[in-house]
């Protein structure tokens, strides 16, 4: 039984590694339902227990911080490269910052490479009202050694995908800006990616509008080609995050840890809190990215269901919002008196994403702090 298992894992792994672009897009789509939509065929136990391999696209950002720490300490992640993206602050600060997570976490071995400076077509609005304006919350670390690798953050992604179509997945946690750029240098990309999971949009309400989730009104038009791009998406957004606070019991276990990681991560969810305390707000630094990552980590951290997502571009106010279709028709605004578009509405419902809506915080934190002190190391039976 053992040996059939294993032949039949060899096999699917020597047709993943041959497959060229077009084949990818072949693949019998009721093996793809099997494994939950994902393209990647792989169980953990044709893996071997071999780590996933993944790109994490981030805008540090205090939370991203903790969410590239906590998959720097995932054993069952590869980290394949970080591609840093202007969001939170610029890229003149996300690149630095994203250079000094991989010191701190003594995983220099990592290429990290620059990514946007701004969103596609928009001005870039930044969070530094919330993340201090290094990104970092204000907490100085040392300027790191280590430098860039010579390649953008989107000719790094193709190539990285294209080397081993169907085994990349990447969890992005910023603007989805470098993604789009990737996409749209190579169409063929979306096909050869195992999946994404993103921290964005919302089904319940924004946090910079009331209509939409800051990574998705920063760049609207890149969240939609990403969403239009027929990847499997995993959405981790605010109707799951906003439930993930860090309390002070939490902020003083990574501070009082003698490990470098957690005491980074100590400093800065402590000057968050400091600062939020300052502004007037009772509950503690949200821990929306880190949830994406132990989303990908194990899924059931959190509720998912199926969703149509569209992103609203159009919107004086609305721009960014995350529109979730459970069924048919998928309706648009109604046309105006001179369009020459009738009305339209999609009659058969395809997801495009699974969206998160709730989570076991309790869970997530035990993950997430066990990480990041070292005490927790220990892969999840059965759950990656
Ligand atoms: C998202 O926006 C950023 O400020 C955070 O880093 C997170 O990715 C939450 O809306
Ligand atoms: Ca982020």
């Amino acid at each position: 039984m053992r040996t059939k298992n294993s032949e039949r894992g060899s096999l699917r792994r020597e047709f993943i590694k041959r497959a060229s672009v077009g084949a990818a897009a072949l693949l019998n789509p009721a093996l793809i339902r099997a494994n939950g939509g994902e393209l990647n065929m792989y169980t953990q136990e044709e893996r071997n227990g071999k780590p996933r391999r993944v790109i994490i696209d981030t805008d540090p950002g205090t939370d991203d911080a903790l969410a590239v720490f906590l998959a720097l300490r995932s054993p069952e992640l590869k980290v394949e490269a970080i591609t840093p993206v202007a969001g939170n602050v610029p890229l003149s600060l996300t690149l630095p910052n994203a250079l000094r997570l991989v010191e701190i976490a003594g995983r220099t071995d990592i290429p990290v490479a620059a990514g946007a400076d701004r969103p596609l077509k928009r001005r870039l609005v930044t969070a530094a009202y919330a993340h201090g304006e290094n990104g970092l919350g204000g907490v100085q670390f040392p300027e790191p050694k280590v430098r860039p690798v010579n390649e953008r953050a989107p000719a790094l992604i193709d190539r990285i995908v294209r080397d081993a179509p169907g085994e990349i997945s990447i969890i992005a946690i910023g603007p989805l800006t470098n993604l789009a750029l990737a996409f749209h240098e190579n169409p063929q990309l979306p096909r050869m990616l195992a999946g994404i999971t993103l921290m964005g949009g919302s089904l319940s309400g924004g946090n910079v509008t009331p209509a939409a989730e800051f990574n998705m009104y920063v760049d609207p038009e890149a969240a939609q080609a990403v969403f239009r791009s027929g990847v499997p998406i995993t959405m981790v957004g605010l109707d799951a995050t906003r439930h993930a606070a860090l309390s002070e019991e939490h902020i003083s276990t990574l501070e009082k840890s003698s490990d470098p990681v957690a005491h980074a991560a100590g400093q800065i969810t402590r000057a968050v809190m400091n600062h939020s305390r300052k502004a007037g707000y009772s509950s503690g630094p949200v821990m929306h990215d880190s949830l994406a990552v132990a989303t990908f980590l194990d899924p059931s951290l959190v509720k998912l269901q199926e969703y149509y997502v569209e992103i609203e571009t159009q919107g004086e106010f609305t721009a960014g919002e995350t529109l979730g279709y459970r069924r048919a028709p998928v309706r648009r605004s109604a046309p105006f008196e001179d369009s020459a578009a009738g009305e339209s509405a999609a009659e058969t419902f395809q997801p495009n994403c699974k969206a998160a809506l709730d989570v076991d915080a309790g869970r997530f934190f035990s993950l997430l702090i066990g990480r990041l002190t070292g005490t927790q190391t220990a892969v999840p039976a059965g759950r990656v």
